[in-house]
This record gives structure tokens, sequence and C-alpha cells, in this order.
């Protein structure tokens, strides 16, 4: 039996996909792996968000590519969020840290287009006047089930960078507990195949990756 295709749309180009796969897998297939950014590929770290319009003209929001399945006549509009270099965390943090590690805290001007804008409903704008009362708890909490996917970083106007201070927060938290952490063979196992395929330089990342995803083990 043949699969049946539909047409859809990535940054304005036509492509075929597959009725019933994701639209990364669509584009993985279509040699445009590029077009959107993918991390874990499984709907964890919210690297592959994008906005969507259907055939009918109804615009569908925020959604991860690597979940969503396509649809015939879809349109697909990477989410422009930039790369931001990373702000280490430090352990026990105070009001102060935040503010030096993060001047943008108090920009915030209350408009709430951060929270309007999250897919996970976090309550952004208020996590983000607890940062600034220095509710670190609280914040870590708001934050659990944030994708990352950066929209209240797009949105905001005054630059406040909430999910980087959310994210900061958190490690520093985590930073700060007093237990030895000990991992499984599995956990190690994990890490080291990350280390083999986080590798600087671009052409052997890819190679690398290709390598891990046909044999999926560590090759020398
Ligand atoms: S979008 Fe920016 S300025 Fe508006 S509430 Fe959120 S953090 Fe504050
Ligand atoms: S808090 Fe920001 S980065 Fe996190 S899920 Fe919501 S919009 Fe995305
Ligand atoms: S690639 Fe991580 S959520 Fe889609």
């Amino acid at each position: 039996m043949t699969e049946k295709t539909v047409e859809i749309k990535i940054s304005g180009k036509t492509i075929q996909a597959k009725a019933g796969e994701t639209i990364v897998h669509a584009l993985w297939a279509a040699d445009m792996a590029e077009s959107v950014k993918t991390g874990c590929a499984g709907g964890v770290c919210g690297a592959c968000t994008v906005t969507l319009r259907y055939s009918d003209g109804r615009t569908g929001g925020t959604e991860l590519a690597c979940m969503k399945p396509v649809e015939a006549g879809m349109e697909i509009f990477p989410c422009p969020v930039a790369e931001d270099a990373p702000v280490l965390p430090v352990p026990n943090p105070e009001l102060s840290t935040l503010q030096s590690a993060f001047p943008t805290l108090n920009r915030c001007t209350k408009c709430d287009s951060c929270t309007t804008a999250c897919p996970m409903s976090i309550p952004v704008m208020d996590s983000v006047l607890r940062m600034q009362k220095g509710e670190f708890s609280a914040v870590a909490e708001d934050f659990t089930t944030c994708i990352h996917c950066g929209l209240c970083r797009f949105v905001c106007e005054d630059k406040v960078k909430p999910h980087n201070m959310g994210l900061w927060v958190r490690r520093s938290l985590g930073m700060s507990r007093d237990f030895p952490i000990v991992k499984t063979t599995a956990e190690q196992e994990a890490e080291q195949e990350w280390q083999y395929l986080l590798v600087e330089d671009r052409e052997v990342r890819l190679q690398r990756a290709r390598q891990f995803r046909s044999s999926g083990r560590i090759e020398p």
C-alpha cells in the first residue's frame, strides 16, 4: 500500500511529507534538517518551537516541531529566538547575585506578554516579580515545566529574559543542595554519549551523530 503524502510549507518552501509523521521527521526526510533547530527530538528541550498556520487560514499558535504531526496545507514558521550566551549558576544565590548576573531583571514593565505567550501556561510575569523579591524557591517551582522554547524572551520588548533567569535560579538552587550525586551505569553511559555527540567541531559532530544514529553506539 502506498503511503499517503501531504504538502506542507516551511518558511515559504513547499515539501512533501508522509501523513502522520512529525514536522521534524518531514524536514529530515526532505534534507532540510537545519531549517528548524532540534535538540532532544522528544518534546523536552523546546529547541524546535515553531508557529503554524493551517490551510483554512487559522493560526495554530506555537508547537514543538518534534511532536506535532504534519497536516495537509500546514505552513510552518521557525521561531527566530536568537542564541544567548549561558550565564553560569552559583551556589546559594541571593537577589544581588541574580541582579548582577541579569541586570535585565528590573526592566520588567509588567505587560504580561510573556505569560500570554508561554505554551506551558507558566505564570512568567508573576515569576519575574517573585525574582525581584528574591523568592527563589517559588521561582524554581514556577519554571519546573519550562521547555525553554524562548518565546517569553522573544515577545519581551524590554529584553528581560525571564526563562534564562528562571533556569539560572533552578540551577543555582540545585548546586546549593548538599548531597553526593551517585550516577548509575546507565547515567554514566548517557553522559559519555552526550560528550561524544557534543564536540565543538561541527563536521565531526555531524559525522558522529550520523554514526550514532545508525549504530546506536559510540564509535572509536
Ligand atoms: S514580557 Fe517582559 S516586560 Fe512584559 S511582563 Fe514579561 S518580562 Fe515583564
Ligand atoms: S517560560 Fe518561556 S521558555 Fe519556558 S516554556 Fe514558557 S515561554 Fe517557553
Ligand atoms: S527538539 Fe526538543 S522539544 Fe523538540
